[in-house]
């Protein structure tokens, strides 16, 4: 042991090939924890935990779409198999473009859906009987735009209200159990995400927005609290370019470049 918080964890995060996964990854593997890294780039993965890292054998990269159903049973059936699985951070997130109802295509609806809420669905639903037994903690990142409509899309927004009710509805089963399920709502991180905007935000913006550590950090708070406390959902906003109630396009006041992603 050396003391660091999540030493002798094991946690799976989706989404670690860039933004909030990959930092929210990288933060827990310096943490101590033994680092699962979900996304179906290996190589972005792999470079985004750097040689350092991959060399400890405590972050390890797994090319994987998480829509993929049996291919998350898989993995987390041979992870559960080898060792506990204490934690899951669930990150991987996916919008387009063409989002809004007008131009949303029936193929793109299904895909953010796909991605977004039934990829979290096809992780919970897997490693719920290893959080039972470990009394783990599952963290998914959902979004401000899943309770305040903004420009985001409908997709994107219907997704991000299902996997808050997704928490929600498994934390009031499991928590007898101890297994403690978290949503993190942010408001616009600078991350790549933020490129698929059908007018990608201009640098004052970006500047302004959170930065993947700083929800990184959020989960790491959440993974280390004592196992008697539960935070259903933490918001976690800009300060200087968003506050609850402001926190997208849809408010008059607002340039449409503030949605969240
Ligand atoms: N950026 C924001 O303003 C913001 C605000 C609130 C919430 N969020 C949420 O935060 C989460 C992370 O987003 P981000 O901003 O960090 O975006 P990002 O930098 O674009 O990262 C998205 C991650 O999701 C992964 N991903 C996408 N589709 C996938 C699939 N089918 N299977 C597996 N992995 C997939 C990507 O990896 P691959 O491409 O390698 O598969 C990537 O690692 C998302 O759920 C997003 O909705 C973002």
């Amino acid at each position: 042991m050396n003391g660091r918080p999540l030493s002798g964890c094991t946690a799976i995060v989706t989404g670690a090939s860039s933004g909030i996964g990959l930092a929210t990854a990288n933060l827990f593997c310096d943490s101590g924890a033994r680092v699962h890294a979900v996304a179906r780039r290996k190589e972005a993965m792999e470079k985004g935990a750097g040689e350092e890292r991959l060399a400890t054998g405590r972050l390890i990269p797994h090319a994987l779409d998480v829509s993929d159903r049996e291919g998350v049973e898989a993995l987390v059936a041979e992870t559960g198999g080898r060792e506990r699985i204490d934690l899951l951070v669930l990150a991987a997130g996916t919008n387009v473009p063409d989002r809004s109802l007008e131009k949303l295509s029936p193929e793109d609806w299904e895909r953010i859906l796909s991605v977004n809420l039934c990829g979290a669905f096809y992780f919970l639903k897997a490693a719920l009987p290893h959080l039972r037994t470990s009394r783990g903690q599952a963290i998914l990142i959902g979004s401000v735009s899943g309770f305040w409509p903004d420009a985001s899309g409908p997709a994107y927004q219907a997704s991000k209200a299902g996997m808050a009710a997704l928490a929600r509805a498994a934390g009031i089963e499991e928590h007898a159990r101890g297994v403690r399920f978290s949503s993190v709502l942010p408001g616009i991180v600078d991350t790549p995400l933020l490129d698929d905007r059908p007018a990608p935000p201009p640098r004052e913006v970006r500047e302004r927005a959170l930065r993947p550590r700083d929800v990184a950090r959020a989960c790491l708070f959440l993974a280390t609290l004592p196992e008697h406390v539960c935070v259903p959902e933490m918001t976690i906003l800009p300060a200087g370019l968003q506050a609850l109630g402001k926190t997208g396009a849809a408010t008059p006041q607002l340039p449409p470049e503030e949605e969240d992603a």
